[in-house]
């Protein structure tokens, strides 16, 4: 069973325009049926999943379509097996990621009720005050100075 555009949109709960975004990011693939339509295999759902999770972990459409092209079945969908090897690779990115956030909410909380957004001491700028040894002033953006 072949479903149309709007179909694939409704299943995976997406606006039909997210569906031909990826078709146009050569994520998904469809093929025109004799009325010129655009029509999916219904493996595309699968698919069509897989992208909107690794969206959610914060992999960009590149990463998608690099973890996609590592199917050893092309097209297809990912197999239960090639989801547990996908997403077990994305599990330190999820931990790197975590620890930023963890991070960033700890020098949120020095920087509310401060408001200097001092380019060479505002935590979240500078966490743990790494320029300081560089000198005074907004180091990061002299040009001359080596990185
Ligand atoms: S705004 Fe002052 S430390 Fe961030």
């Amino acid at each position: 069973m072949e479903l149309s555009v709007g179909e694939v949109a409704q299943r995976a709960g997406v606006n039909p325009s997210a569906i031909r975004f990826y078709e146009a990011k050569g994520l998904i693939t469809s093929h025109r049926n004799s009325g010129n339509q655009r029509r999916f295999d219904r493996s595309v759902l699968r698919r069509v999943s897989f992208i909107l999770v690794a969206q959610r972990v914060g992999l960009s459409l590149g990463e998608i379509a690099a973890a996609l092209e590592t199917l050893p079945h092309g097209e297809a969908a990912p197999t239960k097996a090639d989801w547990q090897r996908l997403s077990e690779a994305w599990r330190p990115r999820l931990e790197l990621q975590i620890e930023i956030l963890r991070r960033l909410k700890d020098n949120l909380d020095g920087c509310i009720g401060c408001g200097c957004l001092s380019l060479d001491s505002c935590a979240l700028y500078n966490p743990d005050d790494e320029l300081a040894e560089l000198g005074s002033g907004a180091v990061k953006l002299d040009p001359l100075k080596d990185d």
